[in-house]
């Protein structure tokens, strides 16, 4: 018998990092001393006192069980307690509240909830690349807005005013991979035009907590009447170095809410309870450890920046994220040339722009999730080839 991926399967585009991975895979089995500046997890442990949180909660044999779908009541009221205090917005911890296994999760299954075949889907080009495949699950078809450096990788509101037939837009700021975040007026205007054309919204807000020079990057939710036709997507990955334990949440409209939920049953069964119960140990800790995770990523920022200046490849610094999206240096032609370059000649990992969309061509994008060291060592290998 031969067996055949579905249509659904195949109708997704080629792998682009093949020739990249193998590569790299290479280069480590060769003993090279590759700097991996392609990942985006990051080189932390999670804090000591979640683990602890952990190794409690796995000892008490009640979060040995099927999770309840809608997570721990606990857990809801915690994460609208942190949403209070964070972007001053209330949220309904039992309506407009959904734990999620990651925020992948969720975002991967919304569309199955919200999306008909042949619904119009926009989405930004370039963009984190697991929107849009699920998108095509659902039998979405999708409709690229570009970033450009020019309108601070935000889309142009004059384009998304004329658009028509469109039922969901997909946005992520602060952004992966142009380190963009998003300025209140353009929420402002994005709220306003989906609410007249009934576009639903969904914000993907994983990398809420990283940011720098004290610029707080804000929650559509709190723009008036975002409520009305927005879902926003979080995560623990990111702010409490937690990207294994898979956990975040979705909150916003209670419908859309209310979508994911009746997806995600038919799918899973909630989250490890014991990870929950690490989950609010994390949400209730002293905000001054997310604070030195950002010093941590600015330090780096600022170090790597500086020192790539000095070998004159000059990168605007990214105000959010700990991604560093560059133009590729003059002397390679496209970004596939400057990564599988920086891998051979340097043994440096480094993330083609193309893989992120065609409006990534011509971009790189590299990762800060290497200690200090590691950076100074980068940017001396990096002098080499550029
Ligand atoms: C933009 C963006 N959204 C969501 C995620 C997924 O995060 P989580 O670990 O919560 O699934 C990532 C992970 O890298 C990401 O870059």
């Amino acid at each position: 018998m031969s067996i055949e991926f579905s249509e659904r399967l195949q109708q997704l585009p080629p792998y682009l990092f093949v020739e990249i991975d193998k590569a790299k895979r290479a280069a480590i089995a060769e003993g090279r001393d590759v700097i991996n500046l392609g990942v985006g997890d990051p080189d932390q442990p999670t804090h000591p006192h979640i683990i602890e949180a952990m190794k409690k909660a796995l000892d008490d044999g009640n979060n040995h069980h099927y999770a309840f779908d809608a997570g721990l009541p606990a857990l809801r009221k915690e994460i609208s307690a942190w949403f209070k205090n964070r972007f001053n917005v209330d949220l309904n911890s039992d309506n407009e509240i959904y734990p999620l296994i990651g925020s992948k999760e969720g975002l991967a299954h919304l569309p199955l909830g919200i999306i008909n075949p042949k619904d119009k889907v926009l989405l930004t080009d370039p963009a984190y690349p697991a929107y849009r495949p699920t998108i095509q699950f659902a039998g979405g078809k999708i409709a690229n807005i570009p970033l450009k450096a020019s309108g601070d990788f935000l889309p142009d509101i004059k384009k998304l005013e004329s658009v028509t037939g469109a039922k969901a837009i997909v946005i992520n700021y602060p952004n992966n991979p142009t380190a963009a975040t998003a300025t209140k007026e353009f929420y402002t205007d994005l709220v306003r035009i989906c609410r007249e054309k009934n576009i639903i919204i969904i914000s993907d807000m994983a990398y809420s907590e990283v940011y720098f020079d004290g610029q707080k990057p804000i929650s559509i939710l709190e723009i008036e009447g975002a409520k009305d036709i927005a879902i926003e997507f979080h995560s623990f990955s990111k702010t409490y170095y937690m990207t294994g334990w898979r956990i975040g949440w979705a909150c916003g409209n209670p419908t859309l809410i209310a979508a994911l939920a009746k997806v995600k049953t038919n799918y899973d069964s909630g989250i490890f309870q014991a990870i929950q119960v690490a989950a609010i140990t994390a949400l209730k800790t002293d905000p001054r450890i997310i604070e030195d995770m950002r010093t941590v990523y600015q330090e780096r920022r600022d170090l790597f920046i500086n020192g790539l200046r000095s070998i004159g490849w000059k990168i605007t610094p990214p105000k959010a994220t700990f991604y560093v999206w560059a133009k590729i240096p003059k002397n390679f032609s496209n970004s596939m040339e400057a990564a599988k370059t920086f891998l051979e000649k340097a043994d440096i990992v480094a993330t083609p722009g193309n893989g992120f969309g065609e409006a990534g061509e011509g971009y790189i994008r590299m990762t800060l999730t290497v200690s200090k060291e590691r950076l100074n060592e980068a940017i001396e290998r990096l002098k080499k080839v550029i």
